[in-house]
């Protein structure tokens, strides 16, 4: 990762769209670095019902107005011109994502949208129970779920109110429904759940679900717990071998953060994703779409360009897809933990995971 130069980081707010550079249109966006970007992860809310320890703080959250988020519309107009500019996958985050209201007509409009071949959802599953059945009729192709804890107790400290059994509920909701392959996450927080590591990992044996254990990030409203908490994949896999032996390692799937094992036998696969002690950078495909309209270029960084601005004074079309363009083109090498870069205009719950 850091063979490659920094750009200079400027958090952008505003992009005038009569003074950008013309883009290519013919074919898909790359970066200044030759990355091809075509993942989209975006936000439809940054509101949650629940609370987890390392995404927000217990008290104190501000939310976005309801006229600060992008209308479905604008958002369809968004989506349009992100597909014109090559990107392929969507994936519906939040905040949690089941609470936007029409979510199940949006996702059909998005599956109408030319160009978008897949999209996925990342959810804390308390809504699954119900909406599981419409979302996948809609057009949903799978779903990532997130459970730090198999102890209902430990798992209601952990998000701050979460009801383990509406989650399971959730889950198997989306099994039966064929919202796979299923993926299951799990920040890992040392003193938290660090010392389930084994049973959650022990889900896979059975059941061909995808487990991931992810590094806590220093985002805003939690960096302190990240610098205790962190903990890193390196020493959670020494304790999985302890516990089941030599880990198999899987193949990397092209652009996947995670590194993929399996347990000897299992059925399912353990993935790892080291963010922090371990940054996958160089293989980046991904930008972020913030409920509030922004481009937000790299995870770990500032730097935003605002779409929302744009359609409001009126952006065609062709001229938002320009925009997306000039995102991409302008999108930093990586973040700078390693430098002691930390951002600081956005939580985890604004920006998805
Ligand atoms: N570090 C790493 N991942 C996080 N998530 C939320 N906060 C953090 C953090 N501080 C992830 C969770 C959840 C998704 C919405 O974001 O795994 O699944
Ligand atoms: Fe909500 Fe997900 Fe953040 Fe937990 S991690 S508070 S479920 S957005």
């Amino acid at each position: 990762m850091s063979e490659k130069p920094m750009l200079g980081v400027i958090p952008l707010t505003f992009v005038n769209p009569a003074r950008l550079p013309t883009y290519e249109t013919a074919a898909p966006a790359r970066d200044s670095f030759g990355r091809r970007i075509d993942y989209l992860r975006v936000s439809l809310t940054d509101r949650c019902n629940m609370r987890c320890v390392y995404c927000m703080p217990a008290v104190g959250m501000q939310f976005a107005p309801r006229p600060e988020l992008l209308t479905n519309e604008e958002l369809l107009l968004v989506l349009r011109a992100a597909a014109k500019a090559g990107f392929r996958k969507i994936r519906l985050t939040g905040g949690e994502p089941t609470l936007r209201q029409d979510l199940v007509e949006l996702i059909r409009q998005i599956k109408a949208i030319p160009g978008i071949e897949h999209i996925a959802m990342t959810t804390n599953a308390l809504r699954l129970r119900k909406l599981a059945g419409p979302l996948k009729e809609a057009g949903l192709d799978r779903v990532n779920i997130s459970i730090d804890s198999l102890d209902p107790v430990k798992f209601r400290q952990m998000t701050r109110g979460g009801n383990l059994d509406e989650v399971w509920a959730g889950i198997e909701a989306a099994n039966e429904v064929g919202l796979t392959p299923i993926k299951l996450n799990a920040v890992v927080v040392r003193g938290m759940n660090d010392d389930e590591v084994v049973q959650l990992a022990a889900l896979t044996i059975e059941r061909k679900w995808e487990f991931r254990f992810i590094e806590v990030m220093p985002l805003t409203g939690v960096a302190g717990l990240a610098n205790e908490g962190v903990i890193s994949s390196a020493e959670l896999i020494e304790r999985l071998e302890a516990a089941y032996g030599t880990l198999e390692p899987l193949g990397q799937a092209d652009s996947d953060p995670a590194r993929r094992y399996r347990i000897p036998g299992a059925k399912g696969k353990l993935g790892f994703i080291s963010s922090v002690t371990d940054p996958f950078c160089a293989t980046c495909n991904r930008m972020r779409l913030t409920a509030d309209g922004r481009l937000h270029l790299c995870l770990l960084r500032d730097d935003e360009l605002d779409l929302r601005a744009a359609i409001r004074n009126g952006a065609t079309l062709d001229e938002v897809e320009q925009l997306v363009r000039h995102a991409v083109y302008i999108k930093p090498w990586g973040h700078g933990l390693p430098e002691g870069v930390l951002p600081t205009l956005r939580g985890m719950s604004q920006l998805g995971g």
